[in-house]
């Protein structure tokens, strides 16, 4: 009897990460009926991702509102999961990561008695508060998970410290190289691909050329920085602009009008700033492999840019992703203002330091993991063990 397997995502990051695994799945549709089921916690940032993968979703919850809170999503999404599981009755639902989507479904999951699988599982910073609140997410979520596909050998370890049973722990590398391999792949094999990327570009980043310019890549959304340190991350990209008047500064910024506000107000007036909404995977991917620096607080970006070579200073306290810290590509330095203007600063003046930080590594993966995922699950024994 094919297994029945419900795909439960709901953010931007869930969706580039979990849409090769749904590929995977729907190779064998003689072994799973697979469902495809959208909190909506986002909705364009989502819906970009949806269109690059060609996913359409069996369920949409269409949950979003503007300036939702946590308790909204929470409830929203335990309420009207309630039905799509009792109806759909999957043998296993597979979430991702540490969102709040990953959280409720996982305990809407749990409330019927259904096993949960967790990718990207294990990630820990042990700080309960760092980053909010994804670190008692996914904390949560490995509580009540069967089965954990934790992307690196570290991430094994620190569910082996919560007594998970290591039967079922699975190293696979994480997704997002997948997804990555995939998109870097459809670009360089589609040259109409690449001449569109450059128009949306010509048109969105006024006076800006990829041949002459050299220029910062920077992303921001983490709870933990609203308001004191998205103000000091602004001061500090309005410092560098200043200074570095050769460099740009290209910001896709995040819809949450948390971080519109802030944003907006401090760096619109600025020549060599380009504030823009949210890019496509793809158009985002090509922008990353152009730049200089990436200056985020993003989970994936740190993921991402190891395998392209690209130094990352993270504006965080701390990271769930040590693996890229230890190699050298990625720094962390918080939303102190001062502290950002000099790293950047060394990164542009001193050439050996960025050679030093600049050099490509893949700590979280092969491009091969959505494959061993659903090799895994389709293990003869996999869904009797207990
Ligand atoms: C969420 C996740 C975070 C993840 C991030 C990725 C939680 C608690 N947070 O944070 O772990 O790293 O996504 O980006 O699960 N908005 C839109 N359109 C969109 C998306 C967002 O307008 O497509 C605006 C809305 O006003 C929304 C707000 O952003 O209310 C916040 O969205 P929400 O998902 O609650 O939080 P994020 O900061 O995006
Ligand atoms: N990303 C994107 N468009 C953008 C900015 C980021 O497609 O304008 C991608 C990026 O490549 C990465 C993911 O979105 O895969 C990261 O999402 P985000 O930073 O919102 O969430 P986090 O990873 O911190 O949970």
């Amino acid at each position: 009897m094919k297994k029945k397997i419900l795909i439960v995502f709901g953010t931007r990051p869930e969706g580039i990460k979990m849409s090769p695994l749904v590929q995977e799945f729907k190779n064998f549709p003689d072994k799973f009926e697979t469902k495809i089921c959208v909190t909506a916690q986002h909705r364009e940032m989502l819906d970009q991702v949806l269109e690059i993968f060609e996913i359409k979703p069996d369920f949409d919850l269409d949950i979003m509102k503007k300036n939702q809170d946590l308790y909204d999503v929470t409830s929203k999404v335990i309420l009207k999961m309630r039905k799509i599981l009792s109806e759909f009755a999957p043998d296993l639902v597979i979430v991702h990561g540490d969102t709040t989507t990953t959280f409720s479904t996982s305990l809407a999951s749990y409330y019927q008695r259904i096993d949960v699988a967790h990718v990207e599982a294990g990630l820990r910073t042990n700080k309960i508060y760092s980053p909010f609140p994804e670190e008692i997410n996914r904390k949560l979520t490995g509580s009540i998970a069967k089965y954990h596909f934790a992307p690196t050998e570290i991430s094994k370890e620190n569910l082996l410290k919560e007594n998970v049973k290591s039967e079922n722990i699975f190293i696979t590398g994480n997704t997002v190289i997948d997804a990555l391999y995939l998109a870097l792949n459809k670009i360089n094999k589609n040259s109409k691909l690449e001449k569109n990327i450059l128009q949306f570009f010509d048109e969105n980043l006024k006076n800006f050329s990829f041949d002459k310019d050299k220029f910062i890549l920077v992303t921001g959304h983490r709870r933990e920085n609203f308001g004191e340190g998205f103000i000091n991350l602004c001061e500090a990209i309005k410092e560098i602009a200043l200074k570095y008047k050769n460099f740009y500064i290209i910001y896709p910024v995040h819809l949450n009008p948390k971080v519109q506000k802030p944003v907006y107000e401090i760096l619109s007036s600025l020549k060599n700033v380009h504030l823009i909404k949210p890019l496509e995977y793809l158009q985002f991917i090509y922008l990353m492999n152009k730049s200089y620096l990436l200056l985020t607080d993003s989970g994936g970006v740190q993921e991402e840019a190891p395998s392209l070579g690209k130094p990352v200073l993270l504006m965080r306290d701390s990271t769930e992703r040590p693996e890229a810290l230890k190699a050298g590509t990625v720094k962390l330095l918080g939303t102190n203002k001062n502290k950002i203007v000099f790293e950047v600063s060394k990164l542009i003046d001193d050439k050996i330091h960025y050679e030093k930080m600049a050099k490509s590594h893949n700590p979280y993966g092969d491009g091969n993991a959505c494959k061993k995922i659903v090799e895994i699950i389709s293990m003869r024994n996999f869904f009797n063990e207990k």
